[in-house]
């Protein structure tokens, strides 16, 4: 397939985009307990036009494009009163979770080449993560260098154990993580006890809030019990909230903050030495779009606090109703104490369920979960996740769940024993090499053929070790990513 050799009328273009979009997770049905985010249509169209009004401009330099430079210093200003930060608490806006915590784990580490001695030849800086912190601070260790060594949870709770990260901190320790929640069981982290350690080690403590910090707080004045978790506490020096999250704003949106301006000096980059412009970038990206920017700021102002806390009302309502629902259905067992409607269920103790069969069952009856792999301490699990378009909806699919349940009880995996058996002994190598061969195995028909029987890929997931998973899931990446041939 070439570039078009003629050009198609704008109805032609839209019609096709239209047919390419036909297949894909609808948005606002309040059927997907997941990826979704949407405030209703009124939210939507204040957030098209904005996005729209800001297309032409770039992000590039905010010196001319002084509307940039205002609505990111407005939103900096609002997430900072949000959580309670004084006048020294300073941030950038960002792309999202993952841009905010890449970036907070490079800041952390240029701090500690400018204020620390250096480290041993041979040796690299630690950052001590909870095995529930999300996989992005991963990403930022692999890609800054960082080494990221893992702090244990509560088996039974998932709350980070604190004296084992105290017992980890040595002198190549150059951040400690916290979430306010985690993503895979919305269970709070200890943040006062972690910020308490900080205070007292020297350290730098990120509180990764990209999930739940814009939501807490309205959720506690709604009566919901919710521990300190922002810059009230001592010893908490950046925190990450995604807008583009409990903010409705549009994907592309989150916000990072910083206890001082001098912190975030380690954040920026700015090159004078080659022969164009004076280059200065608050973030990873050079050029950018203004959308996301102007489309944040635009709902912050439709909405206000009182359309959020409205929001929060039903979805602090709705929680109640999934929590006490799931707990309720026979043969399932929910993780943890979670704060939010965040919440994972797993098979209960002694019960024969096949977890991620049940996954299928739902997506079959157009209810979309998440299959959760299990990790550490964590077993494997379905995960549910809350917003406004599902607050309607909670009791409709709980009795989806229900009846789905009681017709996988005592029923076996999809994965038959000897397949299994047969990758048990998979190593991250044959994971590259023979992925063709167990996509066919699991009912693939070719490249971006994805396997209807999604439960066996999981089932075959969970039996291998994290390493061949990720190679596995990166030889899958390649395989969806292959450019269409032909005409
Ligand atoms: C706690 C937490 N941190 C980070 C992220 C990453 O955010 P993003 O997907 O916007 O990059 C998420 C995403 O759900 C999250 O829940």
């Amino acid at each position: 397939m070439g570039m078009p050799k003629q050009r198609k009328s704008r109805e032609e273009v839209l019609g096709l985009l239209r047919e390419a979009k036909k297949d894909d997770l609808p948005i606002g049905d309040g059927r997907s307990f997941g990826y979704i985010y949407s405030a209703g249509e009124a939210v939507d169209e204040v957030k098209k036009a904005a996005m729209v009004a800001a297309l032409g401009a770039n992000g590039l330099d905010p010196t001319v494009w002084p509307s940039l430079r205002q609505m990111e210093n407005e939103i900096i200003a609002m997430a900072r009163e949000h959580l309670h930060g004084d006048e020294s608490v300073v941030g950038s806006f960002t792309s999202g979770g993952t841009e905010s915590l890449l970036l907070a784990v490079k800041t952390a580490r240029d701090h500690a080449r400018a204020t620390k001695p250096p480290l041993p030849a041979g040796t690299r800086p630690t950052m001590l993560l909870p095995e529930t912190a999300h996989a992005s601070f991963q990403k930022a260790a692999a890609y800054f260098d960082v080494e990221p060594v893992m702090v244990r949870v509560d088996p039974e709770t998932f709350v980070t154990d604190v004296d084992d990260m105290r017992a980890k901190i040595d002198e190549r320790t150059i951040l400690l993580v916290g979430s306010s929640p985690g993503y895979a069981h919305g269970v709070m982290d200890p943040i006062e006890a972690i910020g308490a350690l900080a205070v007292d080690r020297e350290l730098l403590f990120h509180v990764d809030g990209c999930i739940g910090a814009f939501l807490l707080p309205h959720l506690e004045r709604l009566g919901a019990e919710v521990p300190p978790f922002d810059f009230r506490v001592p010893g908490v020096t950046s925190m990450s909230m995604d807008l583009h999250k409990y903010a409705y704003a549009p994907k592309g949106s989150s916000v990072l903050l910083y206890r001082s301006a001098a912190l975030r000096h380690h954040q920026y980059f700015a090159c004078a030495a080659w022969s164009g412009y004076s280059m200065v970038n608050a973030t990873f990206q050079s050029t950018k779009s203004a959308a996301p920017l102007a489309g944040a700021w635009a709902v912050m102002h439709f909405l206000g606090d009182e359309g959020y806390l409205e929001l929060a009302e039903g979805i602090h309502r709705s929680t109640r109703e999934l929590i006490d629902g799931l707990r309720d259905i026979e043969g399932l067992r929910v993780l943890g104490d979670p704060i939010m409607g965040l919440v994972a269920v797993t098979a209960a103790e002694g019960v024969q369920l096949p977890i991620f069969r049940l996954a299928d069952a739902m997506s079959a009856r157009g209810w979309y979960v998440q299959p959760q792999l299990g990790y550490g301490s964590s077993p494997r699990n379905l995960h549910f996740q809350i917003e406004p378009s599902n607050t309607t909806k909670v009791g409709e699919m709980l009795e989806a769940l229900r009846e789905e349940t009681a017709k996988l009880l005592g029923q076996p995996d999809a994965a038959p024993a000897p397949l299994l058996q047969m990758v048990a002994t998979l190593t991250p190598e044959d994971a590259r090499t023979k992925f063709g061969e167990l996509m066919a195995m699991a009912g693939s028909g070719g490249p971006g053929d994805l396997p209807n029987a999604r439960a066996l890929v999981n089932e075959v997931m969970d039996a291998l070790p994290a390493e061949t998973r990720q190679e596995l899931l990166k030889a899958f990446m390649g395989q969806i990513y292959t450019p269409p041939t032909g005409a």
